[in-house]
């Protein structure tokens, strides 16, 4: 029988059951490594999803030595190892992890290190205060407010591609103050063809030395990624050759034209490029990735979706002003938090050793990697109970056991996401948005397994079926 059948019965089943088990793909029974050819095989498995190569070990070990083509490492899931890890500024994120990100963002904050990374955090800290969010606000109400007109009348949708377009919506507004038209459409289109094809991590990466190593067989990267940072010069250019308003709401333009380095001089253009770049790549997919799992498992679970959409329709998107107003929705919050839990946007990140160290009496040598897999972590049978069920309850009754420790959706540390306020305020107003003006079922009942490369997407985008909702006049 085809797994995804099977599955698909097997999902069911538990529904009618208990809590939804929503769709994750094949653990193995036994380590892959321990297979004749294991590295290959785990190469192979992670080239086509990087999480596919875990076995049902991984998900009771809190700490996992490794041998991985020749190279000594460690995979660590325990909370105290993590922030260790995480802390220390005796580990990097591994180069070769950025190969696939490079055409992209060139030089923005996601990639450098050192002295330069400081830097640039310190001149980008401003631009994701509290305050400086609340003041985007109003740009991802109207980024909501046009998806929602958009679905209008549609009685199915592909909400992957409905969400793809309202978060690029949402970051080129807070960005430039512009909607996504033509060049929206052209990075939409870039960024898809990138997530599908060559942000793939390759056998020719793990075989690379370096960022830049290689490279000259990266065509495709190379022709997306000048074709993709040509159309965000474009939009600075025209953005600043634009008139001044008075009425136009701050964007984060504004502040990188603003922002000043320790020397008081304003920053180089190709850093405010590279820094837009890093915002665009880092900021929308990842949050449409979280839409559109969200949607899916509210989908499939349709008592919490009533849920929710009462308590947005009993604190309306309109009257939202400031970050305090979406208190008034701690259920879809907990929703989103569960979504980040089970579908982890970013779902592997490494580490590598600069100088030889130990994590919870492991010795790790110079250069070894270490991995931290929110995916394996946030499923961990020791850190969590019913690791594989849908409870967004279980946010609601804080403090978790392991306080949200266990819980790194946007990593930790100092590199922790810098964007992780401006992601759950956008991914709130536009999924409030949606649910007060549509239920949302699937069309059909094929079990959507996630697959990542750089981020988590779903291996099929299936059609939505959308129900208007009525609303009684007061
Ligand atoms: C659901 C949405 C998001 C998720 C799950 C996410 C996840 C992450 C994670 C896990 C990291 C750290 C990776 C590591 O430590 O190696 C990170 C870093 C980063 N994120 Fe996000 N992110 C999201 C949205 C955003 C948004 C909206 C922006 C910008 C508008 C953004 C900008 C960045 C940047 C610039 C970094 C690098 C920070 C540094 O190295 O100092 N992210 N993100």
């Amino acid at each position: 029988m085809d797994v995804s059948v099977r599955d698909a019965k097997a999902h069911d089943a538990l529904l009618r059951s208990g809590p939804l088990i929503p769709p994750a793909p094949k653990v193995h029974p036994r380590p892959l490594a321990a297979l004749p050819f294991g590295d290959l095989r785990i190469a192979w498995e992670m080239s086509r999803n990087l999480v596919g190569a875990w076995a049902e070990a991984d998900f009771d070990n809190l700490i996992i030595p490794f041998r991985f083509m020749g190279q000594p490492g460690l995979v660590v899931s325990d909370p105290a190892g993590v922030r260790q890890v995480l802390a220390s500024p005796n580990f990097r994120r591994p180069i070769k992890l950025g190969r696939p990100l490079k055409p992209l963002v060139g030089e923005g904050l996601l990639l450098t290190e050192g002295e330069t990374w400081k830097r640039q955090r310190k001149s980008l800290a401003p631009v994701f205060t509290p305050a400086a969010i609340g003041g985007l606000l109003p740009h991802f109400v109207a980024a909501g407010g046009s998806l929602a007109d958009r679905l209008t009348g549609q009685d199915r949708a592909n909400l992957s591609e409905a969400f793809h377009h309202a978060t690029l919506d949402a970051v080129l507004r807070a960005l430039f103050s512009r909607r996504a038209d033509r060049e929206g459409a052209v990075l939409a289109e870039i960024a898809r063809r990138y997530v599908e094809g060559p942000a793939h991590f390759s056998l020719l990466d793990f075989a690379a030395r370096g960022l830049d190593d290689l490279t000259f067989v990266d065509g495709e990267r190379r022709r997306l990624g000048s074709r993709w940072l040509a159309e965000v010069d474009a939009l600075i250019a025209q953005r600043k050759a634009g008139p001044e308003s008075d009425d136009r709401p701050g964007d984060l333009l504004d502040r990188l034209l603003a922002a000043r380095d320790e020397d008081g001089r304003p920053l180089p253009d190709q850093e405010i490029r590279d820094q837009c770049s890093s915002m665009l790549a880092a900021g929308f997919e990842t949050t449409s990735r979280l839409l559109f799992w969200a949607a899916y498992l509210l989908a499939r679970d349709p008592s919490t979706q009533d849920r929710v959409r009462t308590e947005v329709l009993a604190s309306a998107v309109e009257r939202v002003n400031g970050l305090d107003d979406l208190k008034a929705w701690p259920l879809l919050r907990s929703v989103l938090f569960e979504t980040l839990r089970l579908y982890p946007t970013a779902p592997t990140f490494g580490r590598q050793a600069l100088a030889d160290e130990t994590v919870l009496g492991h010795q790790i040598p110079a250069g070894a990697m270490v991995t931290i897999s929110p995916w394996l972590i946030h499923r961990h049978r020791k850190l969590w109970d019913e690791p594989t069920a849908f409870r967004p309850e279980r946010f609601l009754d804080q403090p978790h056991p392991w306080g949200m420790e266990a819980f790194l959706p946007f990593g930790g540390g100092p590199r922790v996401c810098i964007g992780a306020g401006f992601a759950l305020a956008e991914a709130q107003i536009i999924l409030a948005t949606v649910l007060a003006r549509v239920e949302i079922g699937l069309a059909d009942d094929r079990p959507v397994i996630p697959v990542a490369s750089i981020t988590l997407g779903p291996d099929h985008e299936p059609d939505f079926v959308l129900t208007p909702i009525v609303q009684a006049r007061p």
